[in-house]
């Protein structure tokens, strides 16, 4: 079932979600050549013990960290490590969930360390761009399928591929809620919910430079792109209102 939130709710779930903005700022600008995964892992839970709220994914379906990463060709969910160490060229995925009052923020940006090549600057900005059509499509009357549409005609417009492995999802007092939000369209029957105000969506495009196809390593979670070239992902926690969408995970 999908659930409505009131205006109560949703001013517990703009908390979260700013809480989530506010560490991946702070990590971006951490970001350099030589710095660990691990050390940034560290950072966000030093921010969130400070601060007092919850890291969210440490311990969600026994996930060992506070932090996903995905480093260059892995896609999402890359366990932090000290062996992990950002070098120049690369580009480094971002995700973090807080959790305020009971509710959830989640958000995500891949970002990258010193100068890129230009086709992995175009795969960033591509992936972007495609989350922010899909959020122009989060509004009232709307169907989950106008976003996933817009997501997946972006990219592929521009000679990339959406990750089908994983979607986008509805968040609040869980981080994982109705309705699954595809980046792609499909015959899934939920592509034809209606959006509501009220409903809060976080909307994650994960986007490869060549196939589609994702594997998972050995770990159980890392998941890379099954040519091994480039993957970027781009998440946002949106809430639609009768304004159309909110995106909550901004730092305005
Ligand atoms: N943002 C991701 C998601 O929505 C990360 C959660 S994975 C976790 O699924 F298990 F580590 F929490
Ligand atoms: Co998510």
């Amino acid at each position: 079932m999908i659930y409505i939130k009131s205006k109560e709710e949703l001013k517990k779930m703009k908390k979260a979600a700013l809480a989530v903005a506010e560490v991946l700022q702070t990590l971006k600008e951490n970001v350099k050549e030589g710095v660990s995964t691990w050390e940034l892992n560290k950072m966000a839970e030093e921010i969130a013990e400070k601060k007092s709220f919850i890291a969210a994914f440490k311990g969600y379906s026994n996930y060992p960290a506070s932090v996903c990463f995905a480093l260059n060709e892995e896609v999402v969910h890359g366990i932090p490590s000290k062996d992990a160490v950002l070098k120049e060229g690369d580009i480094i995925g971002i995700d973090f969930g807080a959790i305020v009052d009971g509710y959830y923020g989640d958000s995500a940006i891949t970002v990258p360390v010193g100068k890129i090549s230009k086709i992995a600057q175009k795969l960033l900005d591509v992936t972007e761009a495609s989350l922010f059509n899909g959020i122009d499509q989060a509004k009232p009357k709307n169907r989950i399928k106008d976003i996933s549409k817009s997501i997946q005609d972006y990219v592929e417009d521009n000679g990339f591929s959406v990750v089908k492995s994983f979607v986008g999802h509805g968040i609040g007092k869980n981080l994982h809620e109705e309705p699954q939000v595809p980046n792609f369209v499909s015959e899934m029957s939920q592509l034809g919910t209606s959006l509501k105000s009220g409903m809060v969506l976080a909307i994650e495009p994960m986007v490869n430079l060549g196939v589609a196809e994702v594997k998972i390593l050995n770990d159980g979670w890392t998941a890379v792109t099954a040519d091994g070239k480039l993957s970027a992902h781009f998440e946002h926690t949106v809430a639609i209102t009768d304004n159309g969408p909110e995106v909550l995970t901004r730092l305005n």
